[in-house]
């Protein structure tokens, strides 16, 4: 039996681009479905602990229609694993950080988010941050991408 709600926490670096946006991408997804959840984001690093998103980041989200401008960067910490149900990274770096943190008796499932999407398993969503806004336009659609594979795997 498992009557426990799914939670969602995704993982980037800084906790200003990709992560809030696939929260954000969850968040539309799971609503437009329906389907209660719990999701949150959170960065590796700590550089940007209590700041809104960047606003290229908030920009290419209102485009799709979902406001990000409330969340407010954190850090991932190890009780997360106990928090939340599935804990899933943007890239390698942030899966490999989250390992070394991971509590060594278990707790949250532990992703890649285009693990989720069909035919990009163990693909990183490249961090936009010093690109333009097209790359954060790539960043909106794969972190939708995976937002959609994640509802699918958890209403199955
Ligand atoms: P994110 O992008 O990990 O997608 O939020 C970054 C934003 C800021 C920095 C690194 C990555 N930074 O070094 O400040």
């Amino acid at each position: 039996m498992s009557a426990e709600k799914p939670a969602i926490l995704f993982v980037c670096l800084g906790n200003i681009c990709r992560s809030p946006l696939a929260e954000g991408a969850m968040r539309h997804v799971a609503a437009r479905a329906g389907v209660a959840l719990r999701v949150d984001s959170a960065g590796t690093g700590d550089w940007h602990v209590g700041e809104p998103p960047d606003r290229r980041a908030q920009a290419v989200a209102a485009r799709h229609g979902v406001d990000i401008s409330d969340l407010r960067g954190r850090q991932v910490t190890a009780l997360d694993f106990r928090y939340f149900t599935h804990v899933v990274a943007l890239d390698r770096r942030n899966l490999a950080d989250l390992e070394a943190i991971r509590p060594k008796d278990g707790g949250a499932r532990l992703s890649l988010l285009l693990d989720h999407v069909p035919g990009r398993e163990g693909q990183a969503v490249a961090d936009p941050y010093y690109g333009d806004t097209a790359g954060f336009e790539v960043t909106w659609a794969e972190v939708m991408a995976g937002a959609e594979g994640l509802l699918r795997l958890i209403r199955a």
